[in-house]
């Protein structure tokens, strides 16, 4: 076939339409940003509409062309030295841009255009390895930006940047200040000159991470008004803080620093309201530090390396709501002290971590007004009813990780306005008393079940909105007691052991809007019939997510789930065996469903039937899904396909299957489709070649090459017209067409042709290497003589063909003349333009005739019906048992034989 070499030139000079994709960048609205999360770690903000990230980014120009222009948040992950004049003056509508490009200088004018913009950020490897110029007037036109953030990158001490005057946020962290003070130098905005009247006013200066940060030079930030300083991760003693010359500060970080005892001073000369200097080595608090911090309302003590409180420690900080002594030593709490009656205002106190056997019974006393209590990861063994007695207030307990053997039978009815209660990880003996739980208001609780040796009543409050149970696996199954939640909205069963009798889930749960399974035995809840459906029918269930833990050996078909709108589906394929699905296993009929985020469920073959019932799907994402084929019924139903698809960390198998791929997704206007794919296909030789997919589908694939004149069909009148000027390509296509015409006209002829004589039984399509086998093995026991052959009479083109005639005439001939057409099908068969010009031809005579011949197809090796090039329709046939494999054992030989004998009839 003369026409291959010529093709190609013609069809692609042919007008695609711009594809609604992009080669770098992942294009996202901001409601189902949390799906593509891990990719917009650097502008992760939801309430935008439209955002982009791009990577590899090299030549600036290049990729933001690609961009679509209404976006409003832009990160671009690459690098690119100079950031030109109107980088972006092409966005005037963008809110939020990160620049990770190793920048090293901003060129005047660089952020022009940019009014709207509220975030700026320039991220760079830590530690300042890289310096970044920027010209003064940089963010000159930026009248609106709020937050800058630069990490990484070193500024030049004397940069002389001036700042919006509306930003409220500036961090310079990882980078290599020394001295707070080298601020003023970089942006002298900051520190009040003489002649300023009202001083600059920030929420936040962040400059955790500069781990050079040793010194703040007295007054270098004169005047500067400040609500949060955050020092974390440096090494400046907090305390030299009040040199500064600020002359306002609220809260003060200063985290995993160099502080070693309480910076009373610093408190006392801003009387700051929060102090965290968590992660520090302090061991002991004095009393006269204390007496300087009665500013505070929120103090974090958390790692701090405590034993013990100083006397008088609550009544010093009269103001303080918020208290963290988590990650310390303190074997007993003597927040208060004895019965002088003074109460304090605290309103939340963790002590997680400590190390606490035993709460006497007036630990809590003097905090009436405790809304949240942390006491996880502690040692206790026994509860007092009488401990909470003062807690009239608390509505947050958590208890978790605690042995916690003995409660006492109404341990919890003190608490009446406790609302959510965290049991996770104890050995509590769960009592099948409904008074167990005695707090009226309880809504929302998390709870490990302990191991039973026989099945049991799960007692639990009736009015609960969350639950979340733990079940580890070997236990016996547990029975809910009441058995109707009538308020239950949240679900959460992690684990394999808790096995539910809840075939009728939506009266169990008539209320439940967000379910999610995790670590558990999806079998649990699917059928264990052949159908293999998720049983929990829940008419209000909106968002459901199953993480099965890589240990489900079939999958379960989620469906009839009306009101369904968000499904994740990870970690489904069992690790030991591994087991390849197709969408429609997974997910049935949910009309209202929006989002579908599928992770390693082993899902291999996407195909329009899924997605024909899943009427609402706006976003398709699929993470870790290995070798993936996508059908081309989905050309034809592209219309109806979601608006986004994701293919991120997964790839497309390199499979001609997937030729048709690229020009569609070039040419997608509906569906913006991103394959985040960096695996490259061997070559069939196996190394060393390797090319990335498209590419080598392109080299490989002889469909792609007539898969371009199918979507060059619509193009038709097009080609029509020029038919007549291109003599040569007249001369290449008329043959074909002329062809097709006279199997669809001899096919009509034949019609009313029941009694048609054939002048052949059995029309053999197979290529010149596979003669050996036909010669050898089909003759004999086809033609041979009864009992041995069955003495028909075939059609083998190098015999039978009229000599001189040009061979699509005898082809076509032959064919019409055939009872049964029997194709001999090889990898070598499908490569060879014959073989599949009468592949082809037998389709297009099954399909198009009205009196269609029998087609059979014999396979010489295992071929996958992703190797049969689709369009020649041939899953249809290959579904009804019209194929057969030939064997290459000697003895399974003779089923071969009666198959062929049983297709071909008498
Ligand atoms: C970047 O791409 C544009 C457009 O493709 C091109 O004109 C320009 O020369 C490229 N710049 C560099 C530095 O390669
Ligand atoms: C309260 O405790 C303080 C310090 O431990 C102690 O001096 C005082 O006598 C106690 N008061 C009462 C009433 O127990
Ligand atoms: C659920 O079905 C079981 C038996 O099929 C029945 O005993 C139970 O009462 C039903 N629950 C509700 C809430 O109807």
């Amino acid at each position: 076939m003369g026409w291959h070499p010529l093709l190609p030139g013609l069809l692609l000079s042919l007008p695609l339409v711009t594809g609604w994709t992009t080669s770098k960048c992942l294009l996202t609205e901001g409601s189902q940003l949390p799906l593509v999360s891990r990719y917009f770690s650097l502008c992760s903000v939801t309430q935008l509409p439209f955002l982009a990230v791009c990577f590899s980014v090299t030549n600036l120009t290049q990729t933001l062309a690609a961009v679509p222009r209404t976006v409003e948040g832009l990160c671009l992950i690459g690098s690119v030295s100079s950031l030109p004049p109107d980088a972006f003056s092409v966005f005037p509508g963008l809110k939020i841009l990160a620049l990770n490009l190793h920048l090293t200088e901003l060129l005047p004018g660089a952020l022009r255009g940019l009014g709207q913009l509220q975030k700026l950020s320039f991220l760079d490897q830590p530690f300042g390895k890289k310096s970044l110029f920027l010209p003064p007037d940089a963010f000159g036109d930026l009248i609106s930006l709020q937050s800058l953030h630069i990490s990484g990158p070193c500024l030049d001490k004397k940069a002389g940047v001036q700042l919006p005057r509306s930003l409220q946020r500036l961090a310079v962290t990882f980078s290599c200040l020394q001295d707070v003070g080298e601020l003023a130098g970089m942006f002298p905005d900051l520190v009040q000159g003489p002649s300023s009247r009202d001083p600059w006013t920030l929420h936040m200066l962040d400059l955790k991470f500069n781990r050079g940060l040793k010194m703040a030079s007295p007054g270098s930030l004169q005047g500067l008004q400040l609500e949060t300083l955050n020092l974390d991760q440096t090494h400046l003693e907090a305390a030299r803080v009040k040199d500064l010359g600020l002359q306002k500060l609220d809260v003060l970080y200063a985290q995993s620093t160099v502080v070693a005892e309480l910076p009373a001073e610093a408190v006392a000369h801003f009387k700051l309201q929060e102090l965290n200097v968590g992660r520090n080595k302090i061991g002991y608090i004095s009393q006269e530090a204390l007496a300087s911090c009665n500013s505070l309302k929120s103090l974090g003590l958390q790692s701090t390396g405590l034993t013990k409180l100083p006397p008088g420690f609550l009544a010093a900080m009269p103001r303080l709501e918020t208290l963290n002594l988590a990650g310390n030593q303190l074997q007993s709490v003597t927040l208060c002290m004895n019965e002088t009656g003074d109460v304090s205002g605290l309103r939340t106190l963790n002590l997680a971590g400590n190390g606490l056997r035993i709460l006497p019974p007036a630990t809590f006393s003097c905090l009436p007004h405790l809304r949240e209590l942390m006491l996880q990861d502690n040692q206790l063994l026994s509860l007092e009813g009488q401990l909470f007695l003062d807690l009239q207030q608390l509505e947050t307990l958590h208890l978790d990780k605690n042995p916690l053997l003995n409660l006492g039978k109404n341990w919890l009815v003190a608490l009446p306005a406790l609302t959510t209660l965290s049991l996770l990880d104890t050995q509590i003996s769960l009592s099948p008393d409904p008074g167990f739980w005695g707090a009226q208001s309880l809504h929302t609780l998390r709870l490990k079940l302990p191991s039973l040796p026989a099945p049991s009543v799960l007692s639990l409050p009736m009015y609960l909105t969350s639950l979340e149970l733990h079940a580890s696996s070997g236990m016996k199954p547990w029975r809910l007691s009441p058995n109707v939640f009538p308020f239950l909205e949240t679900l959460t069963i992690k684990g394999r052991g808790l096995k539910l009798e809840v075939q009728n889930a939506s009266e169990v749960f008539p209320t439940l809007q967000h379910l999610s399974l995790l670590q558990n035995s999806l079998e649990t809840f699917c059928s264990q019939d052949t159908s293999n459906i998720f049983l929990w029918q829940l008419p209000k269930l909106q968002s459901l997510k199953i993480w099965g833990a890589g240990s489900n050996s079939r999958p379960c078909l989620i469906t009839g789930l009306p009101s369904l709108q968000e499904l994740k589906l990870e970690s489904l394929q069992s690790v030991a065996q591994p087991r390849s699905v197709q969408l429609e296993e997974l997910v049935g009929e949910l009309p209202q469903l929006r989002a579908l985020q599928l992770s390693g469920t082993g899902l291999r073959t996407l195909s329009a039937a899924a997605f024909q019932r899943l009427g609402s799907l706006r976003v398709l994402v699929l993470y870790t899904e290995k070798d993936l084929v996508l059908h081309d019924s989905l050309r034809e139903y592209s219309p109806q396909m979601p608006q986004y698809i994701y293919i991120l960390q997964s790839n497309l198998a390199c499979q001609c299957a997937n030729a048709w791929m690229e020009p569609w997704v070039k040419q997608s206007t509906k569906t913006y489709i991103q394959i985040l794919d960096r695996q490259l296909c061997l070559t069939e030789e196996g190394v060393p070649a390797k090319h990335p997919l498209f590419s080598f589908l392109w080299d490989h694939c002889p469909q792609t090459l007539e898969l371009k004149l199918f979507l060059a069909s619509s193009s038709l009148v097009f080609l029509l017209i020029a038919l007549p000027l291109l003599q040569e390509v007249r001369n290449l296509w008329i043959p074909f067409l002329q062809a097709l015409f006279r199997v669809w006209l001899q096919g009509r002829r034949g019609q009313g042709g029941e009694g048609k004589r054939f002048l052949f039984d059995v029309f053999v399509s197979h290529c010149r290497q596979d003669q050996g086998w036909v010669i050898e093995e089909l003759l004999p026991a086809l033609e041979g003589f009864l009992p041995a052959g069955l003495g028909l009479r075939l059609c083998l083109p190098d015999r039978d063909f009229e000599p001189g005639k040009d061979v699509v005439d005898n082809v076509v001939d032959s064919m019409v003349n055939s009872r049964v057409i029997l194709c001999v099908l090889s990898g070598q068969a499908l490569c060879s333009p014959r073989g599949r010009l009468e592949l082809r031809l037998a389709t297009s005579l099954f399909l198009a005739a009205p009196f269609p011949p029998v087609v059979l197809l014999a396979f010489l090796e295992p071929i996958s019906r992703h190797q049969l090039p689709g369009y020649h329709r041939l899953a249809r046939l290959l579904r009804r048992g019209d194929y057969c494999l030939w064997p290459q054992e000697e003895e399974r030989k003779d089923g071969f034989w009666a198959w062929l004998r049983s297709r071909l009839g008498p």
